[in-house]
C-alpha cells in the first residue's frame, strides 16, 4: 500500500526548490527543506517569506494563513534531517556528480520505501537512479517557474520505476494542485524539448540582429498570445540554466535547433545572468520589477 504522504523534504532551496516548498506547504503538508549551506537556507527562506508576503499584499492570503503555511516548514543543512520524510524532492543544482552524491545519501537516510524524485529539468533520472538501492523508487518531478504560479509538473518515469510510484507521485502532485503528465525518460521531457529550440532561435535572432529585444518579445506576446516573450522568459529561467539545459539536450539529440547560440555562453561568462543577477537580455531592479533598460 502507497505510504501516507506527511511530511515532504526538499534538498536545495534555490528559486525552484523554495519555490517547490513553499507550493507543498500551501496544500497544508509539513516540508523539511535542506540546503547543503547555510546560505543557501537562508536564501530560500528570504524566498518563501517574500513569496507569500507579496500573496498577503495582494489580498490572496491572510496573515494568519502565511504563519501557518511558514510554520509549517523547517529548515536545516543536513540530508540526516530528512529521516522522517515520506517523499523527498530534490532541487540542487544541475550538476549529475552533485545530484548522484545526494541520491546516494539520502538513500541511506530515509526509509527503504521512501520515493525520492528529482527536479533536474534535463538530466538522466535513469543515471541518477542508479546512485541509489532503489531504482524503481526514483522518479523525475520536474516543475515549473514560477513554482507556485505554473500548473504542469512532468512525472518522469524509467523503465525501472514502479508503476505504483508514478501512480502515488501523479496523486500527490494533484493534492498540490497540479496537472501532471507522465513521461519517458529522454532529456527536455516534453516542455523543455519544445520550448527550448524556440527560445534559441529568438537568441539567434537577435544575436544576428535580425530584430531588437523589445520586438521578438513583442511579436510572441502580441502575436501568440505567450505571457512573455523569449527573451524576457530567459531572463526568469537564468541563462546559465537554459544554457545548461541546452547543452544536455544538444549532447543527447545532436538537433541543431538545441545547439545553443554563442552569445548565451558570452553572456554567462560576463555575468549576464537575467533576473538573479539584476541584468540578461535586460536590467532589474529586483527580482520582481523588471526596468527595461
Ligand atoms: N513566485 C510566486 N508567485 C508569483 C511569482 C513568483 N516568482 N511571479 C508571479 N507570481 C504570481 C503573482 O503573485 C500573481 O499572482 P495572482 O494572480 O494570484 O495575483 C501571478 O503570478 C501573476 O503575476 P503578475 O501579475 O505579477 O505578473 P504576470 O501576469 O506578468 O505573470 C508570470 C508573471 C507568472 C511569470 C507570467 O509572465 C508567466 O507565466 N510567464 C511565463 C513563465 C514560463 O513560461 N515559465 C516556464 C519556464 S520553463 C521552466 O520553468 C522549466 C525549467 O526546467 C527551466
Amino acid at each position: 500500500m502507497a505510504r501516507e504522504i506527511a511530511v515532504v523534504g526538499v534538498v536545495g532551496l534555490g528559486t525552484m526548490g523554495a519555490g517547490i516548498a513553499e507550493v507543498v506547504a500551501r496544500s497544508g503538508i509539513r516540508v523539511v527543506a535542506v540546503d547543503l549551506d547555510a546560505a543557501g537556507v537562508e536564501r530560500g527562506r528570504g524566498h518563501v517569506e517574500h513569496s507569500t508576503a507579496r500573496a498577503v499584499a495582494k489580498g490572496k492570503l491572510d496573515d494568519d494563513a502565511r504563519q501557518a503555511l511558514l510554520d509549517l516548514i523547517s529548515y536545516g543543512t543536513d540530508l540526516a534531517d530528512l529521516a522522517d520524510a515520506d517523499l523527498v524532492i530534490e532541487a540542487v543544482p544541475e550538476s549529475l556528480e552533485l545530484k548522484a552524491r545526494v541520491f546516494a545519501e539520502l538513500d541511506r537516510v530515509v526509509a527503504p520505501d521512501v520515493v525520492l524524485a528529482s527536479n533536474t529539468s534535463a538530466l538522466s533520472i535513469t543515471q541518477i537512479s542508479v546512485h541509489t538501492g532503489r531504482p524503481g523508487k526514483v522518479v523525475g518531478l520536474h516543475f515549473f517557474n514560477p513554482a507556485p504560479v505554473q500548473r504542469l509538473t512532468e512525472v518522469v518515469r524509467t523503465v525501472v520505476t514502479e508503476p505504483d510510484v508514478v501512480a502515488d507521485v501523479v496523486a500527490f502532485t494533484r493534492r498540490l494542485g497540479k496537472e501532471p503528465v507522465v513521461i519517458g525518460d529522454r532529456a527536455g521531457f516534453i516542455a523543455n524539448a519544445l520550448l527550448f529550440g524556440y527560445l534559441n532561435h529568438a537568441v539567434a535572432m537577435y544575436e544576428s540582429r535580425y530584430a531588437t529585444r523589445e520586438d521578438l518579445d513583442a511579436a510572441m506576446r502580441f502575436g501568440c498570445g505567450y505571457p512573455m516573450g523569449p527573451l524576457a522568459l530567459l531572463d526568469l529561467i537564468g541563462l546559465d540554466t537554459a544554457y545548461e539545459i541546452l547543452e544536455t539536450m544538444y549532447a543527447q539529440s545532436r538537433n541543431r535547433l538545441h545547439a545553443p547560440t554563442p552569445i548565451l555562453k558570452q553572456m554567462i561568462t560576463a555575468g549576464l545572468l537575467g533576473r538573479k543577477s539584476g541584468r540578461g537580455f535586460y536590467t532589474y531592479d529586483g527580482p520582481d520589477s523588471p526596468t527595461v533598460v
